[in-house]
């Protein structure tokens, strides 16, 4: 593409997108589509022959647009946003255009050396003290592998070098990683992927409030100890993914330290509010972890991808991943450069500082929190709405901007737990969210708490005001006056 082409066409795509994202309102966050109604719309094969980009711009409003799931749309209330912020687009078209590989130092000087200047503004800005290094990944599932993968180096089991094949079974190394049993699926794959196994991430139990027990987790170590198992780490996490619930990190902590083992945290949504200092409280302790993984492509507002991995033992991560052929060996220089790649399981990577730098300053650190408070009080009127309504059920607290519910008429209130009630208010609920997803303005999603059918709502859209989240409480009681009518009292 020569070079007027591409401004043309560059134009073009930031007016589109511009236009798109001034408009996204105007679609279904979720489009009115079934699976399989996609593909056909699509050529069979690659052209032969080259095509205009007008025509390639064209189909992308024609065919794209109105076939995603709009995050950015206000009324997306769904899982943990990803919010598009435009300095965060911006960042990313400069990413992709100057694409540079930010594997070597040398193959991008630039790209290595702001990773650890913003690595270092992120550990400043979340309240954490100096000796915690870090990288930035594509996600937090990255992150935890690179985490669990550097405690299994620790451990001295020589795993990266001689691998675990036919060290497991009796007599030989049977490692066991322990969070609660809310533990995001990532630290399951993680084990999976490092031949740990899912069966030995142990599930400890939880409160009431869903965060994890110490005095379980205690007891876990205690008895895998006795049957001849080895104790590796642990995760604990500070907002959840189901309900956002607080893992008791300091106690956490505690254990971890008089065990030996390595402490993970996960903060991978709720870690952007420790850039409220009033708000650190549930974090308390975290600054003892091994390592912690904060997702500014969650609540940072800086688009997929970017995971901040930060950790106090970064040799333990090389010595995980550290690998050099000759061909990626760094020649003649005088001060030894840091090579990201040595740090992670792959090789190429992009250069995701830039974006970040570009969103810390645009935002500034004020304009973050700013935002992030804005996004608290919007789950708190919510939760006040739910809390004063007869017919509808918190299900957990609201410590950050997620609020967990179910609509339980206060006709059922006495006998929720009896079987066919429970089974009933499940289906009601699965209904009532599927029912009110289908209305196009908003998109919410679920989990299971104590084996109930959970409504989650999360907020943490740039786009979000408090007439989206009003509307979405309209509608959620519209629309469950409709399918239980003879249940309803107000
Ligand atoms: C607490 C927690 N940890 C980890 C993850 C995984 O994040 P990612 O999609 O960046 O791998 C999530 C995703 O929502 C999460 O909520």
């Amino acid at each position: 593409m020569d070079p007027d082409e591409f401004r043309a066409s560059g134009h073009r795509v930031v007016d589109l997108l511009a236009d798109y994202l001034a408009e996204v309102e105007r679609y279904a966050v979720f489009p009115p589509v079934e699976p399989g109604d996609l593909r056909p719309l699509f050529a069979p094969s690659a052209p032969e022959t080259p095509e205009p980009v007008g025509d390639i711009l064209a189909d992308i409003s024609r065919l794209i647009l109105p076939n995603v799931t709009h995050w950015q749309h206000p009324g997306f209330l769904a899982y943990f946003a990803t919010a598009a912020s435009g300095i965060g687009i911006l960042g990313e078209m400069l990413t992709a255009g100057i694409g540079s590989n930010a594997m070597l130092w040398r193959t991008s000087p630039v790209a290595t050396e702001l990773e650890g200047v913003i690595v270092d503004w992120f550990r400043q800005a979340l309240g954490l003290p100096e000796g915690l290094d870090g990288l930035i990944t594509d996600t937090a599932s990255t992150s935890t592998l690179i985490a669990l993968a550097a405690a299994r180096e620790a451990a001295g089991i020589d795993a990266s070098r001689a691998g675990l094949a036919g060290r497991h079974g009796p007599g030989g190394l049977a490692l066991r990683v322990y969070g609660p049993t809310e533990t995001h699926s990532s630290s399951a794959k993680a084990c999976m992927t490092l031949g740990i196994g899912r069966d030995h991430l142990v599930r400890v139990p939880v409160d009431e409030a869903y965060a994890l027990r110490p005095d379980a987790l205690a007891a876990a170590i205690a008895s895998d100890r006795a049957a001849g198992q080895r104790p590796l780490a642990v995760v604990a996490t500070v907002g959840t993914t189901s309900s956002t619930s607080i893992d008791p990190v300091a106690a956490i902590a505690e254990i971890a330290a008089r065990e030996g083992l390595w402490l993970h945290v996960d903060a991978a949504y709720a870690g952007a509010t420790a850039l409220l200092p009033d708000r650190r409280g549930p974090f308390t302790g975290w600054e003892r972890a091994d390592s912690i993984v904060v997702n500014p492509h969650k609540w940072f507002f800086a688009l997929l991808d970017a995971s901040l991995l930060l950790t106090r033992r970064i040799d333990d991560v090389r010595a995980a991943f550290s690998l050099v052929p000759e061909y990626l060996r760094t020649l003649d220089r005088d001060n030894p450069a840091r090579d990201y790649n040595e740090l992670t399981s792959q090789l190429g990577r992009r250069f995701r500082a830039l974006k970040l730098w570009m969103l810390l300053r645009w935002f500034g650190l004020e304009g973050l929190r700013r935002r992030i408070s804005v996004h608290i009080e919007l789950a708190a009127a919510f939760a006040g709405w739910l809390d004063a309504s007869s017919d509808f059920e918190r299900l957990a607290p609201v410590p950050f901007s997620t609020v967990c519910f179910r609509y339980r008429p206060a006709a059922l209130a006495g006998r929720a737990d009896e079987p066919d009630i429970a089974r009933r208010l499940d289906d009601l609920n699965a209904r009532l969210l599927d029912a009110v997803n289908r209305s196009g303005e908003v998109f919410l999603s679920h989990t299971r708490l104590r084996d109930r059918f959970t409504i989650r709502l999360a907020i943490g859209n740039l786009r979000t005001e408090k007439r989206h989240v009003r509307n979405a409480w309209d509608l959620l009681r519209d629309e469950a006056a409709r399918l239980a009518p003879e249940d309803r009292t107000s």
